[in-house]
């Protein structure tokens, strides 16, 4: 687990969009496992400018995305489709039959359409690189706290705090969704690379728990310490409650100095 301090958040987007950049110059078919949510924000806003600047093709990029609010058509603002192609594919070359959104609008046969997105996954050779959010709950996509760490693609309900983070962008009146089709963490585990940021105190006794605190089903991205190959990306406040914050300072030295391909 490599974990990287950064002073603010403009320091993790461009990092992430490095990391991210230099995976599809050596592999241009990678496969990325995409996140939404407001972290994500900066990081998509420089991907889109270097895509500008000719320095990132897409073009042969296929992308999973984590999840998608249930009962959500594409056309809500508030759905992870609408924020997708909002942020992030309306500004790149991605190709249409190369995104893969988990679909808000199906209607029962729930395990069926779920199965049918892990094949696609599996049929696209996996994913090379999943980049993660984290809830203040410790979730990774919507796989609230109790979710089992070898748990699939499926229908999930959302937890109290994260209907409370969420109901701020419903307007007023709305009901905003209780479920959610979310990666399992098990299919999380099976990417290649995983990439996680979190900016801000909110998040910070999350991303505590996560990196030093015991395996869990209480917080679903302490599952991550099982996985080789992890990189958290943190600001200063969202690494405020670690511990062992000079270690992974030194650590980061060390990386620079030996494997250094490792950080960008
Ligand atoms: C979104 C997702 C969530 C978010 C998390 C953090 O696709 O999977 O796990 O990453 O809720 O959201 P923000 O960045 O809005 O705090």
């Amino acid at each position: 687990m490599l974990v990287i301090l950064k002073q603010d958040n403009e320091g993790i987007n461009l990092q992430a969009a490095q990391l991210i950049a230099s995976a599809v110059k050596k592999k241009p078919a990678t496969t990325l496992g995409l996140a939404t949510g407001s972290t994500m924000i900066g990081l998509y806003q420089h991907l889109a400018r270097m895509h500008k600047e000719g320095t990132i093709d897409f073009s042969q990029v296929v992308t999973f995305n984590l999840d998608e609010y249930l009962g959500l058509p594409p056309t809500h603002p508030q759905s992870f489709c609408h924020f997708m192609h909002e942020h992030f594919f309306r500004h790149v070359n991605v190709q249409a039959r190369n995104i893969h959104i988990p679909d808000g609008t199906i209607r029962g046969n729930y395990e069926q359409y779920c199965a049918s997105y892990e094949s696609a996954i599996q049929e696209g050779g996996g994913i090379d690189l999943q980049l993660l959010g984290i809830g203040r709950n410790g979730h990774i996509g919507f796989n609230e706290p109790t979710s089992s760490i070898a748990s699939r693609t499926r229908l999930k309900v959302l937890s109290r705090e994260t209907l409370d983070d969420n109901a701020k962008f419903f307007d007023p009146g709305e009901e905003s969704p209780r479920c959610a089709i979310t990666m399992g963490i098990g299919t999380i585990l099976e990417a290649r690379k995983i990439l996680l940021l979190a900016t801000g105190e909110a998040k910070a006794e999350a991303v505590a728990k996560s990196i030093e605190g015991p395996i869990t089903c209480a917080v679903s991205a302490s599952a991550l310490q099982l996985h080789p190959d992890v990189t958290f990306l943190l600001d200063e406040p969202a690494a405020s409650k670690l511990t062992q914050r000079d270690y992974y300072h030194r650590v980061l030295e060390m990386t620079a100095l030996l494997t250094p391909e490792k950080l960008s």
